[in-house]
């Protein structure tokens, strides 16, 4: 199939707005090392670019290639992941990099296909990492590119359905450049991403500036932000947490590491408890607890993609024992940074120390 926009095919003229239009200056787009571009997909998977930067630099300058990466420990990754979020894809790459090494002899496959079965790479990343650095004619659907197909191509089927999920990604194939595709693979993919960052924006798209304005179904129908369809709403919970910020006098703080599945998996975090009352009933296990200073702290809102947590943070100061369970350590501000901690508590550490007592 071949999609024309005024006897133009539209890949060509998403190529030829990527190079005079496009964002060319990213540092992940100066380099065709799979590591490069693998790592800085998986951060913007969830991340704006603006954000990414500085997290992509530590990163690279920590961990130069695949190797270094996969025997670092887990709490270092972790660590150099913390305030990124949705930690589970700091997990599956530090896996993902154990796995290259182990079975791929430190080298990425070079096929979306291959690149697929590997952790934390879906289809749409594979596809990005396989065009950008092997040219592969292979489609990528990330959420900003499924806006500018969907709405191209006036696609109105419910994309909650697995099976349209499926047909657009066979349009989406459809739609692929034809010629030349060393130099017009890397190009159009980037070029459906920066339409889709710019231009197709969720509610007002600047359509006077789009390549394919011309023959845009869903410009046509003059509704473009009825594009992509999805019906199913998430749903989301809201749950209270109390958390527990012990703090001895040398001002270390215990911490726990989270269990290995569930919201903040495998990350330090203080003890959290349902209610007040557990967290009382703690407290008062830990002895001496004349001897504590305990202090209400702020209570604050985190929002999570499925769930709203009101965190209410309570500090206790004393002298403790050296080990209040297995799965915990007292850590000083200095080690903080040293293992992974979500972003709200990390947060939350800082104010606790700067506060007088
Ligand atoms: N989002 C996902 N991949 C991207 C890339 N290569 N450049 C800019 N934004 C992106």
């Amino acid at each position: 199939m071949s999609v024309l926009v005024d006897g133009v095919e539209f890949a060509e003229r998403v190529v030829a707005w990527q190079a005079a239009h496009g964002r060319n200056h990213l540092p992940w787009q100066q380099t065709q090392d799979p590591y490069r571009v693998w790592l800085s997909e998986i951060m913007l998977q969830q991340t704006q670019v603006a954000t990414v930067l500085d997290y992509y630099e530590r990163f690279l300058a920590r961990f130069p290639d695949v190797a270094a990466l996969a025997c670092a420990s887990q709490d270092e990754v972790m660590g150099l992941w913390s305030g990124l979020g949705y930690y589970s894809r700091a997990r599956n790459l530090h896996r993902c990099a154990q796995l290259v090494v182990a079975e791929h002899g430190g080298a990425f496959p070079h096929t979306a296909e291959v690149l697929a079965s590997l952790p934390g790479i879906g289809r749409s990343t594979a596809g990005a990492i396989a065009a950008f650095c092997f040219s592969e004619r292979v489609p990528i659907l990330d959420a900003n590119v499924r806006r500018v197909l969907t709405r191209f191509l006036g696609f109105a089927h419910d994309l909650a359905s697995a099976r349209n999920e499926r047909l657009l990604w066979v349009q989406a194939e459809a739609l692929l450049p034809t010629r030349d595709l060393n130099n017009s693979m890397p190009r159009y993919t980037q070029g459906l991403m920066d339409m889709g960052a710019t231009i197709c924006s969720p509610k007002v798209p600047r359509c006077d500036a789009c390549p394919v304005a011309p023959t845009c179904a869903a410009l046509m129908e003059r509704q473009p932000e009825r594009y992509p369809v999805r019906t199913r709403k998430l749903l989301r919970r809201s749950e209270a947490w109390q958390l527990l910020v012990l703090q001895d006098l040398h001002g270390r703080v215990w911490l726990e590491r989270r269990p290995a599945s569930g919201i903040w998996a495998g990350m330090h975090c203080v003890p959290i408890f349902p209610d007040a009352a557990s967290l009382a009933a703690f407290v008062a296990t830990l002895g001496g607890s004349d001897q504590l200073t305990q202090n209400e702290l702020q209570p604050f809102l985190h929002v999570l993609t499925h769930r709203d947590l009101h965190l209410h943070p309570v500090a206790v100061r004393g002298t403790f024992a050296d080990r209040l369970s297995s799965d915990g350590e007292w850590l000083g501000p200095d080690q903080w940074d040293g293992v992974g901690l979500p972003a709200p508590i990390r947060k939350l550490l800082n104010a606790t120390q700067a506060q007088l007592w």
